[in-house]
């Protein structure tokens, strides 16, 4: 049988809201195979990005278990998880989250330096690529505030 690369059991997670709790993610039951591509549908608000935070180790689930890599993420240190979040997980955000004080080359190469695993030089040399990739290599010691939409 398949393994899932990523599951959760019993998820729940809730906020603190008036002095009392909102219940966002009630026992919520899930599973992703390699190769998957998965869609979460829903009304706004009813906890779409909550849930991913949870899978993701972005944010902790309340109760329950969310298994990767034979791994809780609900259980795992923080340390753990911050590592996890540049090594495994790739996220895509509809607000850029770049670094303001960082230019555009920097903030492209800060998780590959936080990543001990690859030396500076293999590091610059990836950010290089990806920058060609994305047609801008013009740009690299730009400041974010210096390019694109500044709504
Ligand atoms: N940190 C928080 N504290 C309190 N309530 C929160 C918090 N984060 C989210 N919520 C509430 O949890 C509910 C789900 O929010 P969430 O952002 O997960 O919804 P969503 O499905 O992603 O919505 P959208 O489609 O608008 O992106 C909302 O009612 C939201 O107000
Ligand atoms: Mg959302």
């Amino acid at each position: 049988m398949k393994n899932a690369i990523l599951s959760a059991k019993g998820l729940c997670k809730s906020f603190a809201h008036n002095g009392g709790q909102i219940h966002i993610l009630s026992h919520v039951d899930f599973e992703l195979y390699k190769g998957d591509f998965t869609v979460i549908m829903g009304a706004s608000g009813s906890g779409k990005s909550t849930l991913l935070y949870a899978l993701s180790g972005m944010d902790r689930a309340t109760a329950g278990q969310v298994i990767y890599n034979g791994s809780d993420l609900v259980k795992m240190p923080e340390k753990g998880l911050a590592k996890l979040r540049y090594t495994d997980f790739g996220f895509i955000f509809q607000q850029m989250h770049l670094v303001s004080n960082l230019t555009l080359f920097e903030n492209i190469a800060v998780p590959g330096y936080l990543n001990k695993e690859k030396s500076a030089a293999e590091v610059k040399a990836r950010t290089e690529k990806l920058l060609e990739q994305m047609s801008i290599s013009h740009i690299k010691t730009h400041l974010p505030s210096q390019v694109g939409d500044r709504r």
